[in-house]
């Protein structure tokens, strides 16, 4: 894909109608040759929207404004350009526990959580959190995650997890500022719902820390799924990670996965994970496909705010 269409496409199928401020900046973004000409200069991997508009508003520079900040950007380039080659999008959204919720309910309890790209391990708390669809409030902690099901009935009441641990190639701290801030600078501009909620997920997270290894999710899962307590259930997951992972270490992540006992659960864009056959997606935005042991269960919205089951 090119970065023309990269960002036309983030425009139109993630930002339009969740975030205009983005989907605007985007679409300037994929007509502006000078930016262009710098995001070339970078790795494949490194010229993402999110990355780009995450790094800005960490520098402190203007994403409301397209004119803005393409000055902004090519003013600062070498301090914008230095921190993207340095980081990663690692936005961890505590919503999306609520499209996890009823696959989590749904197996044999308690189980044991082990999160491959869990960047701060937000989402290992799906038993803390409240969750609210539709009318349906269940459990009774903050944030208060809301989401809108199709087609599936909401369980009946959260998981009980006895253990839970991440793997990241970058784990973050939710008690380091400066991890804090970058968390923050990913969120979308309009978004201060999301920014409470990080903040109310991480001071779940700070209380009872997770166990969050620096790893690969090929080469060092085998190891922490060792370490899961023997009489609860291994739940292997990873939500909005497989497009960091290059097509070969994706099918070698899922042999991995395969032959550990417990369940595997993804929650991923659709063309990164191999499907026999998936429904029409309910629509022209970026849907994931939820999926159990490999077979596609749903779609759902990338912050975890919509779930809509197969029929
Ligand atoms: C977009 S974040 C998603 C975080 C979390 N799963 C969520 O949904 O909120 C993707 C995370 O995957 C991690 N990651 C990417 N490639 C990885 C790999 N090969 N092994 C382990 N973690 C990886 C990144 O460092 C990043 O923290």
């Amino acid at each position: 894909m090119t970065i023309v269409v990269t960002y036309a496409e983030f425009a139109a199928r993630e930002a339009h109608g969740v975030s205009p401020a983005y989907e605007r900046l985007s679409y300037a973004v994929s007509r502006d040759d000078e930016i262009l000409a710098l995001l070339a200069a970078l790795p494949p991997m490194k010229r993402q929207p999110n990355l780009l508009f995450g790094v800005v508003r960490l520098c402190g520079g203007p994403v409301e404004d397209p004119a803005a900040f393409h000055d902004y950007t090519v003013a600062n380039w070498p301090a914008i350009e230095a921190e993207m080659r340095v980081r990663a999008t690692q936005t961890n959204e505590a919503g999306r526990c609520a499209v996890l919720l009823p696959v989590l309910a749904a197996l044999s309890q308690p189980l044991a959580l082990l999160e491959v790209g869990a960047s701060a391990g937000l989402c290992l708390y799906p038993d803390r959190y409240a969750y609210r669809y539709g009318d349906y409030v269940i459990g009774a902690g903050v944030p208060v995650l809301e989401c809108a099901a199709t087609g599936v009935a909401p369980p009946a009441c959260v998981p009980d997890v006895v253990w839970r641990a991440g793997l990241d190639l970058n784990p973050l701290d939710v008690t380091d500022p400066a991890d804090v801030a970058w968390l923050e600078a990913l969120i979308w501009p309009e978004h201060a719902h999301r920014r409470a909620r990080l903040r109310a997920a991480a001071a779940v997270a700070a209380a009872e820390p997770p166990l969050l290894v620096r790893g690969d999710l090929v080469d060092d899962l085998p190891a922490l799924a060792a370490q899961a307590p023997a009489g609860a259930t291994l739940v292997v997951f990873h939500t909005s990670v497989m497009y960091h992972v290059p097509a070969p270490r994706r099918e070698a992540f899922t042999k991995v996965v395969r032959r550990l006992p417990g369940h595997w659960i993804a929650n991923e864009a659709p063309d990164v994970l191999p499907y026999d056959a998936l429904p029409k997606p309910p629509g022209a935005a970026l849907h994931n496909v939820l999926a159990l042991d490999g077979t596609p269960l749903a779609w759902t919205r990338s912050h975890g705010q919509a779930i809509i089951w197969f029929a």
